[in-house]
């Protein structure tokens, strides 16, 4: 029983296989929290449940690790609901009226319900619990039980109150289009951090998710707090750290120009915002986050396929012809999936028109879609492709036909990024556009793969069709309407599987991961650049569902040229795929092509759903390591990089996650297979022997039959 409810002491318990979470109702009727981290006797904290007055500036002290802060008395500490009533009163006094704990998808969940004490309105705070992986998942529901409007003008999924650290280091991640998922770490001090995004998307530029430890953690020790938030549309978590030297995160969705009407009867219920412990550093932080993910969020348990998609070798000069040299190569190489991305359809010849208008371009494909389809299945692949439905260009059929479907301001020319404006998916009629067309799409042609794209921020956040008092409103609509077509299409054509890009890794987060089941990290294809971001990207995400391609050098970004090798073992590190020119490779690479391939089908299975270790990082190191390894500790796989060797000298590493009593074969470190055992493996390291620039190699590591630990 995860849940303990000491009613003597006023006092609840959840418990997971690690961790208490402790909080209490106080003699002021607050919501006090007391305690998360290590499991402790609960009980020992019911001393610290008490009110606590410091001056009248600071009347009650404990508001600030209020488990849920409501805006009214004299709570300052950042609001995690904050409302108005029809009589314009904007305080809210929420007395605890009592609690339920009830199964809630398979979870056993804590329900706190709360009740105004002069206003019809309700909440409910839950808890669900994951007790294996220490993990809770927190969100809210406001209820209006009377006649009149309640207006919700900031309402958070939750505020998670650290323990006391003698200094508190925020991590987090930072990024901007090609350079998504840069880790950052910053020391609080008193006041608040945040991070955010309000462009209508989750963003390139930050992301959902924060990891809080006292500065001494690292990758496999030390203790660790932390928590992503599932919302794919403007978001914020604000790390605030009071004078009293308290620490608390709140999160949910951002209350920046937005608000919703919560009228008689209606509820809200806010996305979740999971958080955790590890006491294993942030590596065990990861791999925890990474199971969630497979156990608890993914849509799917599918593995990855090898996957080749024409992007960069075709941009939008899509023509049959060439998609079909391009598929055989691909084929030849081991590929499983050919994905036809951007310029198909309408008059899209580039980024200027035709996004809107999701008819086959009779002019590239002369013999209609499924003649290449076809042939892709003939060689053995199965076939995806490319849409952007959320955007449109004006140059389009569909924008000629209803100007009015963009979201805008009567006043204003709307902002086109790209050559494309938002269409307002809060329309029923813009709706059901989406999923008509994507419905004739999918069941007119034998797709197996869509790759959903978002190439632009909101602007003009006119929401035509809904009344004055709900137009803030439109920051919340777009996401949930996404869901909708989401949850309707993937319920629709249970067989086709989903990518989540937005021009690179700008809408991935729990929320949107529910739905998809892979995801596109960055447009940097570079193989040096994206162990960087791939690093920051799997502090938070799993590698399975990290989509990376080995694509042509010099690379057409930054023209920086790498080995074929280089390139493919970084790829191979997540989910691979191809995106390279296949029409200038030489034979010779073609053959080294299918040899990696190859290879990665041999070991996909750790990368995707074993423990991944991170060993070393470029942030510190002139080596990136990252090793991953299967639940039984028999099979594993190290991919190492050198950026730059200096002054003739070679490197150690030391591997991790292996039995200490088992021996192992261990293939790649020379021409010969060694044997080793897992404790010299892990405390003595092994030597390298990589060379000059961006050297780079794959170790195979795999327990001797009989040995045991
Ligand atoms: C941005 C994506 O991230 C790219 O992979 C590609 O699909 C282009 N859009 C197509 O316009």
């Amino acid at each position: 029983m995860p849940i303990i409810v000491h009613e003597d002491k006023h006092l609840f318990e959840i418990q997971t296989a690690r961790t208490s979470y402790v909080f209490g109702v106080n003699e002021k009727g607050i919501l006090q929290h007391l305690y998360w981290g290590e499991t402790i006797a609960a009980h020992d904290c019911a001393h610290r449940l008490r009110s606590r007055s410091h001056s009248s500036f600071d009347a009650e002290v404990e508001r600030e690790c209020e488990e849920f802060s409501f805006w009214g008395g004299v709570g300052y500490s950042e609001p995690s609901l904050k409302a108005q009533f029809s009589d314009q009163v904007r305080d809210l006094k929420m007395v605890f009226e009592g609690y339920r704990i009830e199964k809630d998808k398979g979870l056993e969940c804590l329900i706190l319900i709360l009740k105004d004490a002069f206003y019809n309105l309700k909440v409910h705070l839950y808890y669900r619990i994951i007790p294996e992986l220490d993990l809770i998942e927190r969100y809210a529901e406001a209820v209006n039980t009377g006649e009149d409007d309640i207006v919700l003008e900031s309402f958070q999924s939750a505020a998670w109150t650290m323990p006391y650290m003698l200094q508190s280091r925020m991590t987090h991640v930072a990024g901007s289009w090609a350079g998504e998922y840069q880790l950052r770490e910053t020391v609080l001090s008193e006041g608040k951090k945040i991070i955010e995004s309000r462009r209508g998307f989750t963003g390139p530029h930050a992301n959902p998710w924060f990891a809080m430890d006292d500065g001494s953690a690292a990758e496999s020790v030390g203790e660790v707090w932390f928590g992503a938030l599932g919302w794919s549309g403007n978001w914020k978590i604000v790390a605030e750290k009071t004078i009293f030297e308290h620490v608390r995160v709140t999160g949910g969705i951002h209350d920046f120009d937005s608000q919703w009407m919560l009228r008689s009867g209606e509820s809200f219920v806010t996305p979740v915002f999971v958080g955790g412990y590890s006491s294993s550093g942030f590596g065990g932080m990861s791999r925890t986050l990474h199971r969630y993910q497979r156990e608890y969020i993914l849509p799917t348990e599918a593995k990855r396929k090898v996957l080749y998609n024409s992007w960069e070798a075709t941009t939008f000069d899509v023509h049959a012809g060439e998609q079909i040299e391009l598929a055989k190569k691909a084929a030849k190489m081991g590929v499983e999936r050919f994905v036809v991305d951007d310029g198909w359809f309408g008059k899209r010849n580039s980024d200027r028109a035709g996004l809107g208008d999701w008819d086959v371009n009779p002019d590239k494909f002369p013999s209609g879609l499924d003649a290449l389809i076809r042939e892709v299945n003939d060689l053995g692949m199965d076939f995806g492709i490319w849409v952007e439905p959320e955007s449109v260009n004006p140059d389009s059929e569909l924008y000629r036909n209803h100007p009015d479907w963009v979201y805008h301001f009567p006043t204003r020319t709307g902002t086109q990024l790209r050559n494309q404006l938002v269409l307002n998916l809060a329309m029923p009629e813009v709706k059901q556009y989406i999923i008509d067309f994507m419905t004739r799409l999918l069941s007119s042609h034998p797709i197996a793969f869509i790759k959903w794209d978002m190439n632009r921020t909101i602007t003009e956040p006119g929401l035509q069709g809904f009344p004055q008092e709900q137009q803030r409103e439109i920051w919340i609509r777009h996401v949930q309407s996404l869901y909708d077509i989401w949850a309707e299409l993937r319920a629709k054509f249970p067989n086709v599987e989903f990518e989540t890009c937005a021009g690179g890794g700008a809408r991935i987060d729990f929320g949107m991961l529910r739905f998809a089941d892979q995801a596109w990290p960055s447009d940097n294809t570079d193989a040096f650049d994206r162990l960087r971001i791939q690093e920051g990207f799997t502090y938070v995400y799993s590698p399975q569902i990290m989509m990376c391609w080995v694509t042509d050098s010099p690379n057409g970004m930054n023209g920086r040229k790498l080995p074929l090798s280089f390139r493919f073992h970084s790829a191979m590190t997540g989910a691979l795929g191809i995106g390279g020119n296949l029409r200038e490779w030489a034979d010779s690479e073609i053959g080294e092509a299918a040899v990696h391939i190859t290879s990665y089908k041999e070991i996909r299975h750790l990368v995707q759903v074993g423990k991944q270790y991170r060993l070393s990082s470029l942030r510190h190191s002139k080596l990136a390591a990252v090793q991953y390894v299967n639940d039984d500790h028999t099979d594993s796989v190290v991919f190492v990089f050198l950026h730059a060797q200096q002054f003739g000298r070679h490197s150690q590493l030391k591997l991790q996650g292996l039995a200490g009593g088992m021996v192992y074969d261990v293939e790649g470190l020379s021409k010969e297979t060694v044997q080793l055992h897992g404790s010299t493996l892990m405390k003595a390291g092994i030597p390298l022997n990589m060379r000059g620039d961006f050297d780079s190699v794959m170790i195979r590591i795999k327990a001797r039959e009989g040995t045991h630990e």
